[in-house]
């Protein structure tokens, strides 16, 4: 579907966004994981209606989202879970901090599995948490189309030491790697066994691959429910962050009882405007989604072209979600910190791969959730520097 890439580069560079405003004129920005594509239109409407209706209050009752995001689940995930158990944040990050506050104190230990989103970091810090990071292991013999493995043994010693939260990531940012059952029925034995909360964070989960299958963690079953919190959004797949607003799921009576200590305040600090155009996003948002999917399907496919044409040093693995491309920069020669040297002389930036993990500084992560034009011409000026 042709519209999503036809937003021309100067409509482009007069977004207020993070990404069109954190570099001058002459850099292509691929950092910032948000899309250069036209909102859907059921968003827009709701949007519209709501500015015209002059209706900008606050937040309250919404029954509509934990029915919309459940059968939105339902189709996609075949999964459908009880909508009277899902809670409104004002984004992702809120919603793991606030749910961290309640089932944590200072000092306990979360894990994480580097190379990983960045702000899996900031949020355990923000809490007061010692941050134990089990890095997941490259490995030639691929699992589920993937070289990157979860270390078990890493992981199973960690737990055995008194880890309380452990943090993952599913879908994967920046892997692009969708966990298989198995392997989340073996984290929640493990957890299980050692006593750990697993809070599994699915914001990429709308945007898996047709080619592989998105497990949501509660839907694992009664011991899953019983060890796990989910919290996801809207935000990522329909390309609404600056909307604010994200869900928080428990599926378990007890769970859930738990986080009634998360402040009421949480729920009226999401916005109105966000929370119904997620509902929007859950209820009418599959068939541009679906369309999406295809556009990011075939610049999943340009990208890993134009590295193999252009640079053929650079490794990277096709991402089975999401539009994020991992790409390892250590068989060139441009110094500790790629990211610096591709933005000053390419004039390309991405985001430096020490953000994600302190041993991944080879690695930059590049964002082709635009246009294909896009994409060949920072790949070739890349590629011009370099050569
Ligand atoms: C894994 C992951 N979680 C959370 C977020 C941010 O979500 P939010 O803006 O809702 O906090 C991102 C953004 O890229 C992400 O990749």
């Amino acid at each position: 579907m042709s519209d999503f890439y036809l937003l021309p580069l100067d409509e482009l560079r007069r977004h207020k966004s993070e990404k069109w405003r954190a570099f001058p004129a002459d850099v292509l920005p691929l950092p910032v994981a948000e899309m250069d594509f036209p909102v859907a239109e059921p968003i827009r409407r709701t949007l519209l209606e709501m500015v015209n209706n002059s209706d900008l209050g606050y937040l309250g009752s919404i029954p509509e989202m934990g029915e919309a995001f459940s059968t939105f689940a339902t189709r996609r995930f075949g999964w459908t879970p009880d909508p009277a158990q899902i809670r409104i944040a004002a984004d992702v990050g809120v919603g793991i901090v606030e749910t961290l506050r309640v089932i944590t104190k200072a000092g306990d230990k979360i894990m994480i599995n580097s190379p990983v989103y960045p702000n899996f970091w900031t949020w355990a810090t923000e809490t007061r948490l010692e941050i134990v990071d089990v890095p997941l292991t490259f490995d030639e013999v691929e699992i589920n189309g993937s070289p990157w493995i979860l270390d078990w043994d890493g992981i199973e010693s960690a737990y055995k030491s008194g880890i309380k939260v452990h943090l993952i990531c599913n879908p994967h940012n920046p892997l692009g790697r969708v966990y298989t059952k198995a392997e989340l029925e073996r984290l929640v034995e493990l957890a299980t066994a050692h006593g750990v909360i697993i809070i599994s964070d699915e914001i990429h989960a709308p945007l898996t691959f047709s080619e592989q299958r998105f497990t949501p963690f509660l839907s694992l079953g009664p011991a899953a429910c019983a060890v796990g919190i989910t919290v996801t959004a809207a935000s990522k797949g329909w390309n609404i962050a600056g909307l604010k607003c994200a869900i928080i799921i428990t599926q378990d009576a007890t769970m859930h009882a738990r986080l009634d200590a998360i402040a009421p305040a949480t729920h009226y600090r999401a916005s109105l405007l966000g929370a119904f155009a997620t509902v929007a996003a859950f209820k009418e948002g599959e068939p541009w989604l679906d369309a999406l999917m295809v556009q990011l399907d075939s610049n999943r496919r340009l990208v890993e072209e134009l590295l193999a044409t252009h640079l053929p040093l650079a490794k990277s693995h096709l991402p089975h979600c999401s539009y994020l491309s991992w790409i390892d920069f250590g068989g060139y020669e441009i110094g500790a910190e790629p990211h610096s040297h591709l933005v000053e002389n390419a004039k390309v930036a991405f985001v430096p791969g020490a953000r994600f993990g302190e041993k991944f500084a080879n690695f930059v992560r590049l964002n082709f959730a635009t246009s294909p034009a896009i994409l060949e011409e920072a790949i070739t000026r890349v590629a011009r520097t370099l050569h």
